[in-house]
């Protein structure tokens, strides 16, 4: 056995993304059983982390996606009971939570992210002003959600008003930002390290639920594409923003290009998808880092 004790993987939960995180939590567990690490899975929906540490658990993976487990509840619990966990803290996991706290740290670091206007449920919203204020197309996601979910492009006023109602269904607050017309890439980072860059390319209109976790035809390319010194800025950029909302250890930063050449800080991820499909794997592969290697390397990091 590896000396990091008895650890547990913290996976399923009750967020949207619960199925997602099912299947990240077993190709951890799988891979940590293979290095012989004495490791269980918990589903935080059937067994309360407060148990976690009279259970005899020494260290904690978080394989949760979403609200509870990506937002700083659980990385707060885990600090009141002592026990070590994976990746970032109580403060960056909740701000990165944030979509729109997230810009606003980004705006006051002067780091490039997409015009926006946030709503709040029960406030009059002049949809159509909004619409001439951001251009004709826009794009609208709950604050607070992953894996695309209650989010929508949109070219209307009526379309507007729709996609944010149904967001609402997701969250009190809602983001309405500018469409970023171009292409798609995202920086996984690594214990302070930017990993190779990652694009992104699908036939739908955006890289929506279906294109992440259904779709066959979702392209992925590694090397990117980019001339180095593109793929070295955007490294640095996502280093930067990932350290301005206080982030650390481990995760991934979403970023497009418009048309006019111009790279935009979508979001940050503090616990991205990890099956041997997601992104996070993908790019550290391409640095030479197998799926057992990464995830040993992410629980070696737990504090
Ligand atoms: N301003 C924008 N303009 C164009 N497309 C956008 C914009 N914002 C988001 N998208 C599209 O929507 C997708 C989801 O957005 P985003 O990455 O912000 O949310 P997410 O669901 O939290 O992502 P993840 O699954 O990575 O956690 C992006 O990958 C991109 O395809
Ligand atoms: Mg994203």
């Amino acid at each position: 056995m590896i000396n990091l004790g008895k650890v547990a993987i913290v996976y399923g939960g009750e967020s949207a993304e619960r199925e997602i995180s099912l299947k990240s939590g077993k190709a951890i567990f799988t891979a940590l059983s293979e290095q012989n690490v004495d490791v269980d899975l918990i589903d935080t929906k059937e067994t309360s982390p407060l148990l976690l540490k009279q259970m005899g658990y020494q260290r904690v993976f978080i394989a949760l996606h979403g609200r509870g487990g990506e937002d700083g509840v659980i990385q707060g619990v885990l600090e009141s009971l002592g026990l070590p966990y994976t990746g970032s803290g109580v403060l960056g996991s909740a701000l990165a939570m944030d979509k729109i706290r997230t810009k606003q740290v980004w705006q006051s670091c002067q780091l490039p992210t997409a015009k926006y206007v946030s709503v709040k449920k029960g406030q009059k919203i002049d949809f159509s002003q909004i619409m001439s204020q951001l251009g004709d197309v826009v794009f609208v996601k709950p604050a607070r959600e992953g894996s695309s979910i209650g989010m929508s492009r949109v070219t209307d006023v009526k379309m507007l008003e729709e996609a944010v109602s149904n967001a609402f269904e997701f969250d009190e607050s809602v983001l309405i930002e500018q469409w970023i017309n171009g292409p798609e890439y995202t920086v996984s980072i690594l214990n302070g390290q930017a990993l190779p860059v990652i694009k992104m390319k699908t036939q739908r209109s955006f890289y929506d639920y279906e294109a992440k976790y259904l779709s066959n035809s979702t392209e992925y390319a590694c090397p990117c594409g980019l001339s180095d010194v593109d793929e070295i800025y955007i490294q640095k950029l996502a280093l930067d923003a990932f350290e301005a909302v206080g982030a650390d250890t481990w995760g991934r930063i979403d970023i497009m290009r418009d048309a006019d050449g111009q790279f935009y800080l979508l979001e940050a991820n503090t616990v991205p998808g990890m099956t041997e499909k997601s992104l996070v794997p993908m790019a550290a592969k391409a640095n030479g880092l197998s799926f057992s290697e990464l995830t040993m390397a992410i629980l070696q990091a737990a504090k």
